[in-house]
C-alpha cells in the first residue's frame, strides 16, 4: 500500500514539475529575447522617393533627431553625399557639434544655422561658421534601392568611414 502511495506521489510531483518547469522555462526564455520595441529601436528605414528637394525631413532613430536633405542639382557635390534612387542626399544626426542643439536649416540661404551660439553648417553638413569643431555626424546608414536602412553600416558608410568622413 505504501508502495503505491510512494508511486502515486512521485509520479504527482513529477507531474507538477514538468507543469510548472515548462511555463517557467518559457518565461525565462522571454525575458532573454530582445523587446520588440528594442529590436524595432535599432534600424529605421526611410522612404526617400517622398521627399522634396530642398526640403529638410528629419526622422528619429535611436532617439535622436536625423536630418535627410535631399540636395538640389545646384548645391555642390560632395563626398558626404548620400546616394540612392540617382538622387543626392544629406543625412546627418541632427545635433550641433559644438554642445548639441538641433540646428534649423534655412532653404533660401541652404544653411544649418543653430540658434544656441550661431554655428552654421552647409548643405553637407560642414561646420562653415562660429563654434561648431566639427561637420554634423553622419550616423551608419544602408542605401536600399530608394530607401536608406539607419543603424545599419552599409558599404557606402563604411567607405566614408574608411575616408575618415563619418
Ligand atoms: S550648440 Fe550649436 S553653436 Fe553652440
Amino acid at each position: 500500500m505504501s508502495n503505491r502511495r510512494d508511486f502515486m506521489g512521485i509520479a504527482l510531483g513529477g507531474f507538477t514539475a514538468l507543469a510548472g518547469g515548462i511555463p517557467a522555462l518559457y518565461a525565462m526564455k522571454r525575458s532573454w529575447d530582445p523587446l520588440p520595441s528594442v529590436k524595432a529601436a535599432g534600424f529605421t528605414e526611410v522612404d526617400l522617393t517622398t521627399i522634396p528637394e530642398n526640403e529638410l525631413m528629419t526622422e528619429k532613430w535611436r532617439g535622436k533627431p536625423i536630418f535627410i536633405l535631399k540636395k538640389s542639382a545646384d548645391m555642390p557635390q560632395d563626398p558626404r553625399d548620400v546616394i540612392a534612387g540617382g538622387a543626392r542626399y544629406h543625412v546627418s544626426i541632427g545635433l550641433c557639434t559644438h554642445l548639441g542643439c538641433i540646428p534649423a536649416y534655412f532653404p533660401g540661404e541652404k544653411k544649418f544655422k543653430c540658434a544656441c551660439h550661431g554655428g552654421e553648417f552647409d548643405a553637407s553638413g560642414k561646420n562653415t561658421f562660429g563654434p561648431p569643431p566639427k561637420p554634423l555626424v553622419i550616423p551608419p546608414f544602408k542605401v536600399d534601392g530608394n530607401k536608406i536602412v539607419l543603424g545599419e553600416a552599409g558599404p557606402e558608410y563604411l567607405e566614408m568611414q574608411k575616408s575618415g568622413i563619418a
